[in-house]
């Protein structure tokens, strides 16, 4: 192998922003990266297994550079190849992720579960606040509860224990993806039967489903809401393909959408986007899958079709902001709800400094689409809102810096670079 993956923070990009040239049709062929919010789960899941795991399809992100960083702390040995990484929780001898690196990256809390099945013991960081909303963990703790854990919290961390995890019986109070991959890592080696009910039924979840299953485990129900775990004394080592990104394709999606494009995508899983892609049609987007290459053909101008964000199969709150970009230039008014995360909707004011006509109502934006948006200098604030910024750009007169752009390399891989290949005029420079 090659060595450990490079983390593009020591790369320096840290304070990069975007040039954009708007008002260019894409062009071409795009091929869709590892699912980020897969593989941070099944990088997590393998701390579950001493011995080496091989995962491939993994996307270049700033959040997997934090996740090996974890891992390392926690005494792994991780190393990669291209998009193949390399991890062996063998010599894990420390129990603790710390709040310097689970304050970068929420989804650290996933190492929990495992390190307590695996170890019985855990020091976790609380990952303190996010840009998007609160985001406790609490049914994360109240599912490990459940299956038996004694849980302390204390200056900052959760402190976990348990000789032996139980199986048990855990309903979710609301549709978690985090609350119930934590929950299916717990009881994957827990004695006896847990049963999960009012499970989210997110595509990563069968991924990480199908990687424990691969490991081992008896798991049935990855995907339904209701997931039935038969506790095995030992899991193994496996080697485990990442699913594409979903997101990632609806961002390319809604760009050849937002440009009156035509695109062909690769290596994606159209299947996993039906709510977006049912939405898009109603609007005029033309999506056709032949032989497992999506050709995505943008109308003249988006019509305005109203969506509501919701848990998997809904339309996922992951590209409220990208669709809300594709509304600002559609024909009439729609109207958008955020039912996910309760501060979701800072792309708003950024978007309004293209010249979009946003008025916002509680987790509700009517959104009046406008013939032309005009370039300006804008600023990303998390990742979904950083991509609708780009949307916007393209779409764009003129010419639109966007800076803080860090927040885009925690998710997209070499997005300008996957964008001027289909024609867009966009750079990367130093601040
Ligand atoms: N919630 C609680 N208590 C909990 C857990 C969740 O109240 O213990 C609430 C959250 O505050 C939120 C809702 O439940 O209001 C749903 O949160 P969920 O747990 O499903 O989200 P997550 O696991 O923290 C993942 C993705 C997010 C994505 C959401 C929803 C990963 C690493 N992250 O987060 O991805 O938005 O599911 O689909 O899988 C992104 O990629 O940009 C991103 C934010």
């Amino acid at each position: 192998m090659g060595g450990r993956p490079r983390p593009l923070y020591e790369r320096g990009f840290a304070l990069d922003k975007l040039i954009i040239k708007g008002g260019k049709k894409l062009s071409g062929d795009v091929t869709v990266s590892g699912s980020k919010n897969a593989a941070l789960p099944i990088f997590f899941a393998t701390i579950l297994a001493p011995g080496t795991h091989e995962i491939h399809n993994v996307p270049f992100l700033r959040d997997i550079n934090t996740t090996i960083k974890v891992l390392e702390q926690l005494g792994a040995e991780v190393e990669g190849n291209g998009n193949v990484v390399r991890i062996n929780t063998g010599p894990i001898a420390n129990f603790e992720a710390t709040y310097d690196l689970v304050k970068t990256m929420r989804a650290s809390v996933l190492a929990l579960g495992p390190l307590l099945a695996r170890f019985g013991k855990a020091r976790v960081s609380l990952p303190g606040g996010c840009a998007i909303g609160a985001r406790p963990i609490n049914l994360h703790l109240k599912g490990l509860a459940a299956l038996g854990a004694d849980i302390k919290l204390e200056h900052g961390y959760v402190e976990a224990k348990a000789k032996r995890l139980k199986g048990g019986r855990v309903n979710f109070d609301i549709a978690t993806v985090g609350g119930t991959e934590q929950l299916m890592m717990a009881a994957a080696t827990a004695k006896g039967e847990t049963i999960l009910e009012n499970a989210a039924r997110e595509p990563e979840i069968i991924d990480l489903g199908d990687m424990l299953c691969d490991m081992g485990a008896k798991i049935e129900g990855a995907g339904t809401d209701t997931i039935r775990i038969i506790g095995v004394d030992e899991l193994a080592p496996v080697t485990h393909r990442v699913i594409p990104d979903r997101i990632e394709a609806g961002t390319f999606i809604a760009a050849a959408a937002i440009t009156g494009g035509d695109i062909r995508i690769h290596n994606m899983r159209l299947d996993h986007l039906d709510a977006l892609v049912f939405k898009l049609q109603d609007a005029g987007v033309e999506i056709i899958n032949r032989d497992n290459v999506v050709r995505v053909k943008g109308p003249r101008r988006p019509g305005a079709i109203n969506i509501k964000t919701r848990p998997y199969p809904g339309f996922p709150t992951d590209m409220q902001a990208q669709y809300m970009a594709l509304m600002c230039v559609a024909d009439g008014a729609s109207v958008i709800s955020e039912n996910i995360f309760e501060n979701r909707f800072m792309h708003v004011s950024e978007l309004m400094r293209f010249g979009a006509d946003i008025t916002v109502e509680g987790n509700t934006a009517t959104v009046k689409g406008v013939k032309k948006l005009s370039g300006a200098p804008v600023m990303a604030t998390d990742l979904r809102a950083s991509a609708s910024l780009i949307l916007a750009a393209l779409a764009a007169d003129n010419t639109t810096e966007i800076s803080r752009i860090y927040h885009l390399d925690r998710g997209y891989e070499s997005i300008e670079k996957k964008l001027a290949a289909l024609g867009a005029d966009i750079v990367r420079v130093k601040e």
